[in-house]
């Protein structure tokens, strides 16, 4: 059922847990893990944050879509950034890839919870709880129609979600 090369790609809402459930698959299937946000931040140089700041969302976005067909074939689990289905250009790209891509849905309120806990976004800052609903809606059925697959994680710890995404294969 996975599709060639064994690239799989963890894509959901900021705060869904891409990054800590990529690394835990990695670590249970003994596979390499990279993560578009950081990916971005070692090719710019800089931190999202201050890329946000100098270049604005727009810039953020380019260079972003230059990440994510840069990882179509990583050999390994990749983690997206929430916004990567924001441009059509990218769903252009997840709509043709060769990656098998994982939905991971959550909730609006654990989101959010963990979002305030984590801190660290630069949409964060500029968005209000109604903001975020409506980004969460029109988002949501993007995720599912580029993804192959569809994983509920509230209520489960990270060890169990990478489980269930190994158990699929
Ligand atoms: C964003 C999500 C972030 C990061 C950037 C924009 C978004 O990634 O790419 O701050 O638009 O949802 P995470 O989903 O890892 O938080």
């Amino acid at each position: 059922m996975i599709k060639e090369p064994d690239t799989l790609m963890l894509i959901g809402f900021m705060g869904a847990g891409k990054t800590t459930v990529g690394k835990e698959i990695a670590r249970q299937h003994h596979s390499k893990f990279i993560d578009i946000d950081s990916e971005i931040e070692r090719v710019a140089g800089k931190k999202i944050s201050e890329i946000f700041e100098e270049r604005g969302e727009k810039g953020f976005r380019e260079l972003e879509t230059k990440v994510l067909n840069d990882v179509q074939t990583f050999d390994g689990v990749v983690a997206t950034g929430g916004g990567v289905v924001e441009r059509p250009d990218n769903l252009e790209i997840l709509r043709n890839s060769p990656a098998t891509i994982i939905y991971l849905h959550g909730n609006l309120e654990s989101t959010i919870g963990r979002l305030i806990i984590e801190g660290q976004r630069p949409l964060l800052q500029e968005k209000s709880a109604a903001d975020f609903f409506a980004l969460w809606q029109e988002r949501d059925p993007k995720y599912e129609e580029v993804a192959n697959f569809t994983v509920e994680t509230v209520g489960k710890t990270p060890a169990r979600i990478a489980a269930e995404i190994i158990a699929l294969f």
